[in-house]
């Protein structure tokens, strides 16, 4: 996507040849603002303290994360203690395990001289696949956006309601949940976005609502409460969420607060569709409740919230009494029986398990 007109992705390689660029998402919306990772450790910190997050760019982070370890020490053990290390930043995303596993099944067999530059092939690899990737899940949601808007007057913006950040800045490009909505906006189609907040780290009213900006995408930031309201008035045509674990049985795992919005537009028969990459199904799951690791992030991000005062200037201020505890669980699972559809790269599917298997057999998974 443009940034200043400038066409950037999420993370690239270093012009010096032995680091990885990424955007501080910490600082949006307020500034851009690049950062240089130039050890494992710099990628490990950089995906725990989310300077980069959302499931896919999380991955490629990591596949980087693991050039930058093998580049110091490739030896058998080292592999394993590097991707145990960057394993253990963030629990819920299983695109994190995914590259992982796929770099080191990838150059395990290799002699260690050879394993660092197989590794920063690979990370390579994976970046362009969930571009491609990501357009295939926007062609797929267009046509869905597109069948809406064949149903309302002509000129009406179809309304898309979007929880967190599945947009650009959670991939490596074009997002998932927000493919659909760029592609149709870039053709033409009326469309006009919901924003939810996403408290408590708003990745909706910081990140969401300053991509969609950045590429003229009318949209209405909203908290996080509203969404059940707008879908009683008819206000909201179709939710598109991303997700950051999709269970071999069609559960979703996605930011704290999808599932209320998924009971919400069941009960008001508004269409609830995810947009799912292929990496980010955890095959070994069948159960998303009991089974996925929910993160449990720090208190004082419901505590507290940063923001630009009126000189321009960044302040963090507390919202709660001092003695108050707070509890602050990341993610949530939605069951499949609320999930319309799954909007993957090749095609829309129902969230179950044969509809699944059907779309990505055994063989063709990577
Ligand atoms: O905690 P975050 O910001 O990493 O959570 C991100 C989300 O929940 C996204 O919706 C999800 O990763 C899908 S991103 C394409």
């Amino acid at each position: 996507m443009n940034v200043y007109g400038r066409p950037t992705r999420t993370l690239w390689p270093g012009a010096d040849g032995v680091s990885v660029e990424i955007i501080d998402q910490t600082r949006l919306p307020h500034e851009f603002v690049t950062a240089r990772l130039g050890t494992i450790a710099d990628a490990a910190h950089a995906i725990k303290a989310m300077l980069v997050r959302g499931a896919p760019l999380i991955g490629a982070t990591a596949a980087y994360g693991l050039w930058l370890g093998l580049r110091t020490d490739a030896s058998d053990t080292a592999l394993r203690e590097h991707s145990a290390t960057l394993a253990a930043t963030r629990p819920t995303a299983i695109n994190l395990r995914w590259a992982l596993e796929r770099v080191t099944r990838a150059v395990s067999p290799l002699p260690p001289v050879e394993r660092a530059a197989a590794a920063r092939r690979l990370a390579a690899e994976i970046c362009d696949e969930d571009v491609a990737i990501n357009r295939g899940i926007g062609n797929a949601g267009l046509a869905l956006i597109r069948a809406v808007a064949a149903r309302k007057p002509a000129g009406e913006p179809v309304n898309v309601l979007t929880h967190c950040n599945a947009g650009w800045l959670a991939t490596v490009d074009l997002g998932t949940a927000t493919a659909p909505i760029y592609l149709a906006h870039d053709s033409g189609l009326p469309v006009h976005v919901w924003v939810d907040e996403t408290r408590p780290r708003n990745q909706g009213a910081g990140l969401t609502a300053w991509e969609l900006a950045e590429h003229g995408v009318p949209h209405t930031v909203i908290v996080d409460n509203a969404g059940g309201h707008l879908m009683q008035h008819g206000k909201v045509d179709l939710v598109i969420v991303g997700t950051d674990r999709t269970t071999a049985t069609g559960d979703v795992c996605n930011k704290i607060g999808t599932y209320l919005k998924a009971l919400a537009a069941h009960d008001n028969g508004v269409p609830f569709y995810v947009a799912l990459p292929s990496p980010t199904i955890d095959w070994t799951v069948r159960d998303g409740i009991s089974e996925i690791p929910i993160e449990e992030r720090a208190a004082t991000e419901v505590t507290h919230l940063t923001g630009v005062t009126s000189d321009g200037a960044l302040a963090t201020v507390r919202l709660t009494p001092p003695d108050s505890p707070a509890a602050n669980p990341a993610f949530d699972v939605t069951p499949a029986r609320l999930v319309t559809g799954l909007i993957t790269e090749r095609g829309v599917c129902r969230a179950n398990e044969a509809a699944l298997r059907h779309l990505f057999p055994l063989a063709e998974r990577v």
